[in-house]
C-alpha cells in the first residue's frame, strides 16, 4: 500500500519504518529540513534501539523515503498518517495547530480518495476538526473528493518502539465508514498474524482510549510514589509491598515501580490535556488526575529533599554526580525528565553537577547550553571523582551492578541517593555507603 506519514519524530519515523518493513511503499514528510537531511544522508535524528538498521534496510530496498515536499507527500499515500507533535499550549490543553496544519495541507493538495489517520495523541473531538479543516480546503478549491478520517492512537514506548509497533498488544482504530476500516485492516494485517488485535470503535472513543491508557499508567506511578513516601515514614519497605500487591493478578506487576517522578513527552502532557478537556469541554473536574499530577510534581523534587536533608539548604561549593538524564532508559528524550527538575534545584541551591548518561548528553547540552554549573563525564565512574554524593535518576542497565568499592573510593562522602531503587539497601550498606532510596529503610 502507498502510505504517507506526516511528522517524522519518534512516532512518525518508527511507524513509517515499520510499515515499510512489511512491504508498504512509505513516504515520510517533515517540516524540519534538518531532520530530513539527516535521514536522507543515512542517519536518524533520534536514538531508538533497532531503528537505524531498519531505516537503512528499507531505504536500500526503495520502500522508505523522506521529503519536505508537501505536494509530493499528499499525492503519494492513499493512507495519510498524521503523526505530528501535540504539545501543551499555555493552559495545558493539547495544541492542535500542527495537526490541523497537516490536515489543511492534505485538503489543499489531494487529488483522489484519502484515508486521513490521526496517530498523534489528540483530544476527543479532534477527528471532527480534522474533517472540517479538510472540507474547508476542498471547498476553497471547489473540489469534491471523498476522504475518510480515522483515529488510530499510538501506544508504542520510546526505548522499545520498534518492538511495540511490530508486535502490538492491540491496534485501536476509530472509524465510522467501512471503506476506511477495510483499508486499515489490510494495512495492519501483517502485524497481527497470530491473532486479531484490531479493536474497531467510534472515533471519539478511540481518541479517549489513548488518554485513558496514559492517565491510568500515570495514576499507578503516582499512587506508588505516595505509598513509597508513606512506607518510608512508617518504617515499611515499598519493595516488599510492591511484590506483595503485584502478585495479585487483579493488580499485576507492571508500572508499580516507585521513583523520582514520571516524565517524558507523553504522561505529563496527556494527564494535563485530559484534565483540561474535562474542565473545558465537559464542565467536570478529574479529581483523581488532579491528585496524580500534584503527587508527581512533588515527587520530582524528592531527591533534592533528601540531598538537602543530608547536606543542608546551602549547597554552594558542593559537587554532585548525577547518573542518568533521559526520562527513562533506552532513549535520549529529556522532555519533562525528572533530571531537569533535579538539576535546576541543585543549581538554585548553589551546587555544581557532573552528569553522565549513555545517550542523552547531547540533548542535555542542547537544553542547558553552556550552563557553567553543569559538566559531563565520559563514564559513570568518571562522574564520581571528588563528588559529594551520587544521585541516580534514570535506571539504565549499566548502572545496575556497579563496583561499590570504587564508588566509595571516588566519592568525597560515601552517599548514594537512588531515585530508581536499583540496589538492595543491605548490600550497598555493607560497603559503608549511606544508601537512600525511595520508600525503603
Ligand atoms: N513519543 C512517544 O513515545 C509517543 C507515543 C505515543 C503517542 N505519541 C504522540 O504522537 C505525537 C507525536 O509525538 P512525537 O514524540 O513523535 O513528536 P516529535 O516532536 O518527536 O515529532 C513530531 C514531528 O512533526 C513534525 N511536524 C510538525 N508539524 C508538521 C507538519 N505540518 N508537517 C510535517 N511535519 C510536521 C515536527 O517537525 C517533528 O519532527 C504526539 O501527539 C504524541 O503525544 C508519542
Amino acid at each position: 500500500m502507498k502510505v504517507t506519514v506526516v511528522g517524522t519524530g519518534y512516532v512518525g519515523l518508527v511507524s513509517g519504518t515499520c510499515l515499510a518493513e512489511v512491504g508498504n511503499d512509505v513516504l515520510c514528510l517533515d517540516v524540519d529540513p534538518e531532520k530530513i537531511r539527516i535521514l536522507n544522508e543515512g542517519g536518524i535524528p533520534i536514538f531508538e534501539p533497532g531503528l537505524l538498521d531498519m531505516v537503512k534496510r528499507n531505504v536500500a530496498a526503495g520502500r522508505l523515503r523522506f521529503t519536505t515536499d508537501v505536494e509530493q507527500a499528499v499525492a503519494h499515500g492513499t493512507i495519510q498518517f498524521i503523526a505530528v507533535g501535540t504539545p501543551p499550549d499555555e493552559d495545558g490543553s493539547a495544541d492542535l495547530q500542527y495537526v490541523l496544519a497537516a490536515a489543511r495541507n492534505i485538503g489543499r493538495h489531494m487529488g483522489d480518495y484519502k484515508v486521513v489517520v490521526d496517530k498523534s495523541t489528540v483530544p476527543v473531538g479532534t477527528g471532527d476538526k480534522v474533517r472540517a479543516a479538510i472540507a474547508d480546503e476542498l471547498k476553497a478549491r471547489g473540489a469534491d473528493i471523498a476522504y475518510s478520517v480515522v483515529s488510530n492512537p499510538e501506544f508504542l514506548k520510546e526505548g522499545a518502539a520498534v518492538e511495540d509497533f511490530m508486535r502490538p498488544d492491540r491496534i485501536v482504530v476509530g472509524a465510522e465508514d467501512e471503506r476506511a476500516i477495510e483499508l486499515m485492516r489490510a494495512l495492519y494485517a501483517p502485524f497481527q498474524r497470530n491473532h486479531e488485535r484490531l479493536i474497531v470503535m467510534d472515533v471519539r472513543s478511540a481518541e479517549l482510549t489513548k488518554y485513558a491508557a496514559n492517565a491510568m499508567l500515570a495514576t499507578r506511578i503516582s499512587f506508588m510514589n505516595e505509598l513509597a513516601n508513606l512506607a518510608e515514614r512508617l518504617g515499611a519497605d515499598i519493595e516488599q509491598v510492591r511484590q506483595g500487591i503485584g502478585s495479585d493478578p487483579r493488580i499485576g506487576y507492571h508500572f508499580l515501580y516507585p521513583g523520582c517522578g514520571y516524565g517524558g513527552s507523553c504522561f505529563p502532557k496527556d494527564v494535563q490535556a485530559l484534565q483540561r478537556t474535562a474542565r473545558l469541554d465537559a464542565g467536570m473536574e478529574m479529581k483523581v488526575l488532579n491528585a496524580v499530577e500534584d503527587a508527581n510534581d512533588a515527587q520530582k523534587h524528592v531527591l533534592t529533599a533528601k540531598t538537602v536533608k543530608r547536606f543542608g539548604n546551602d549547597l554552594s561549593g558542593r559537587k554532585f554526580a548525577v547518573w542518568g538524564l533521559a526520562f527513562k532508559p533506552n532513549t535520549d528524550d529529556m522532555r519533562e525528565a525528572p533530571s531537569r527538575y533535579l538539576l535546576a534545584d541543585l543549581f538554585a541551591a548553589g551546587a555544581t553537577v557532573v552528569a553522565y548518561d549513555p545517550v542523552a548528553m547531547h540533548e542535555a547540552r542542547r537544553i542547558f547550553g553552556d550552563e557553567p554549573r553543569l559538566s559531563y563525564a565520559e563514564s559513570p565512574m568518571a562522574a564520581l571523582e571528588g563528588a559529594d554524593a551520587l544521585l541516580i535518576v534514570t535506571e539504565w542497565k549499566e548502572f545496575r551492578s556497579p563496583d561499590f568499592e570504587a564508588i566509595k573510593a571516588k566519592l568525597k562522602q560515601p552517599v548514594i541517593f537512588d531515585g530508581r531503587n536499583l540496589y538492595e539497601p543491605k548490600q550497598v550498606r555493607q560497603f559503608g555507603i549511606d544508601y537512600q532510596a525511595i520508600g525503603r529503610q
